[in-house]
Formats: C-alpha cells, structure tokens, sequence
C-alpha cells in the first residue's frame, strides 16, 4: 500500500512551495501501486450517490455530461478523447482514502476530497484554474501537464456554462508524469493535463479554503439562532438632546457594542467553525448503522478486540481549550471531552484505527457511541 513517501522534505516544501508556486514531486513513494482499477471507477460513476461527469473532446468543442452512467456509456463512449472525473472516491474506497494519510502534515479541515480521473489517449479536462491548493498524483499511464499565468475571476472563460475553461492559456512549463509522480499546484494556477496513451488515471488530493462570505453566513446563522427576543437596546442615564433627530454618538457606540461584543466572542466562533468545518461533503448520504447501540454492547465489542476505524467520509478535528479540555468535532457536531476523553479525542483526530481499550472511562464510551450511532466510526466486527 503506498501510504509512505520515502524522499519528501516537508518543512521545504511547506516554507517554498505551499500556497506559492507548482512544484513536480518525482515518485516519492516507497512503492506505488495504483490503489484503483479503471473497471472499479466506472462503477462509481454508476452509482447514484457518486458525484461524476465525464468531458468529451470533440471537433466541434467540449461536452460535458452528468452521471450516474448507465454501465453501456462506458463499453461504446465514442471515437473522441474523453475524461471520465469522480469525486469523493476516498469516501467509498479505503485504498483511495489511504492516499490522504502522507498528506496529514496539513489540517483535517482544509483536505477536501480524492478525485479520480480516468482518460482515454488525448483526454483531459481543458485549461482552467481552480480556487484550491491540488497535488495531482499520476496513478496509472502517462499525462503531460502544461501550468501557466496565475488567474483569477478576472480572467476570461470560454462561453460554457459548465466548464469554466480559460479563453486563454500559454504554457510556460511542462512535464510529462509518470505512474507515482505528483504535481502541486496552488490556487489560481492555470493548468491543462493531457492524457499521452490510454488508460491514464490522475488522482487529485484537492483542499478547502473557505470563502469569507461563507464563514460570515455559517457564523451569523448561529449567532442569530442564539438570540433572544429581549436581548435589547437599553440606554438607563439618557440625557436630553437639543435636536432629537440626531442619532448621537453615544447611542451608536451602544448600539455598535450590542455586535461587536457577540460578533467577536472567539470561543463561540471556534464552536461555529469546528461544527461547519466538520460537516460531511454529502451529507444527505445517511451512513447511520442499521441498529443504534448502547454502552453495554460497544463495551462487549471493545472487550471482543474489535477495532475501530473512522469512516472516511466523516470529518474529525478539535479545538483545545487546556492540556485536558478540548471541543472534538465530527460531522457537524461538537463534543465537549475532558481527561481520558480528550487523550482520546486526540488520537483518534490524529490517526485512523485508534486500538480499542477496555480500560476506558464511561465518559470516552458515550463519546464513542455517540460517533458509532451518527455513522462517523465503525468497529470491524465479524458478524
Ligand atoms: C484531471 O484529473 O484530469 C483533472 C484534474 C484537474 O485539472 O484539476
Ligand atoms: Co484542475
């Protein structure tokens, strides 16, 4: 399984490269294998819950097509050079999840998702720019990489609705990619990846950055929700004004502390944060276990041996608030954890497979059903 680099200096890379310009890693795995079968990725994309699309490249232009497929799409595409793109296939894939865990030097809150792509010989997607930082890891055959200028909402698109495609693009470098090779491209960073030969197969560890104007939506709606109808304007000690049509400085002062006091509390922002950063991408995917549990069982589970993993649609991250005390988030929920709890709190943000105690406090069991029950862990169990 390829889920070590063996030559990655991260400290460089994150002091030179990161949020700053490309950079083409030469297989720096200790044995890449490619963790997929083209076959296995078609019958994502026939799945209805799989988000997937697929770009043809004909004479007359680009097309683009929504799945879930039907299987035939995929046995007679078409003469033209075609790219089929999943995402989320580390959802559904633990091989695939298992490329994310080299990439663990950055937060579990700005990794998005795996993408997978699967061309044909000229495939490819066409150049554009996305808004987040990519490593693009050439999984199977070969794909020249052509980068450019660094775009913005500025830069001018071909008139497709759906594309995004630049109107524009020059190339001032590129590289063909190998099985295990991997090319970083940060933000804005406009590029167009070819496929050389068949059965080229690209998998994009891609991540978030929030917009301004959604983390200012996500935290208004919870500081709206936590308003009461008499949380108001007061103003004891009004003194008599000469015109009564000012609006005087005093009462704005008032009436700007009534928001900057709440708009600025930082814990209860941290709380908003971790609950919206920790949101699954798919939430109407229910991944609740048919029968809920309760301590007793998950306390027989745990004495049985049975390991716990994460599911890796589910998001884990928490926000400390002393050496014991911390907020875990998973999937859009907060638990608050103390002592054992947070000790374990941390392993299990930090490392998937955490080895199930029996020693463990009632507190860390509750936590754990909890997660059990909303579908974010799962105990490898024979039955
Ligand atoms: C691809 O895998 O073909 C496209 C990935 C990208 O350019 O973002
Ligand atoms: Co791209």
């Amino acid at each position: 399984m390829p889920i070590q680099f063996e030559k990655f200096d991260v400290e460089l890379f994150l002091r030179d490269y990161w949020q700053r310009r490309p950079l083409l890693i030469r297989n720096p795995w200790t044995d890449w294998a490619n963790p997929l079968e083209p076959d296995e990725l078609a019958g994502l994309a026939c799945e209805g819950d799989v988000e997937s699309r697929l770009i043809l490249r004909r004479a007359d232009g680009w097309s683009l097509e929504h799945g879930p497929f039907p299987e035939a799409r995929f046995s007679q595409p078409g003469p033209e050079p075609w790219t089929l793109l999943v995402q989320a296939v580390d959802h559904h894939v633990p091989d695939v999840a298992a490329l994310l865990d080299p990439f663990r030097f950055i937060p579990n809150w700005r990794i998005d998702d795996v993408m997978v792509s699967y061309a044909t010989d000229a495939g490819g997607v066409g150049p554009h720019f996305d808004q987040y930082d990519v490593f693009l890891i050439q999984g199977l055959g070969r794909r020249r990489w052509q980068v450019g200028a660094v775009c913005d909402e500025n830069s001018k698109l071909l008139p497709h609705d759906d594309l995004r495609l630049l109107d524009h693009f020059e190339a001032t470098d590129e590289w063909v990619l190998e099985p295990g090779d991997i090319l970083y491209l940060p933000p804005g960073v406009s590029h167009d990846g070819v496929a050389v030969g068949d059965d080229c197969m690209t998998y994009s560890i891609g991540f978030r950055a929030p917009s301004r104007s959604e983390l200012i939506a996500a935290w208004y709606d919870d500081v709206l929700a936590d308003l009461a109808e008499d949380d108001r304007y007061a103003d004891p000690g009004l003194t008599a004004q000469d015109n009564p049509g000012e609006i005087s400085a005093e009462a704005l002062a008032r009436l700007h502390a009534m928001i900057a006091e709440r708009l600025l509390d930082r814990e209860a922002f941290a709380r908003t944060f971790g609950k919206h950063s920790s949101t699954r991408r798919y939430p109407d995917i229910d991944w609740r276990p048919e029968q809920p549990i309760g301590i007793g069982e998950l306390r027989a589970w745990i004495e049985d041996g049975a390991p716990l993993c994460r599911n890796p649609a589910s998001r884990f991250s928490f926000v400390a608030h002393s050496h014991d005390a911390l907020s875990l988030f998973v999937d859009g929920q907060c638990f608050e954890c103390r002592g054992d709890g947070a000790a374990f709190a941390r392993r299990l943000c930090a490392e998937d497979g955490v080895a199930a105690d029996p020693g463990w406090a009632n507190e860390v069991l509750e936590t754990l059903c909890a997660l059990y029950n909303q579908g974010s862990i799962a105990f490898d169990r024979e039955d």
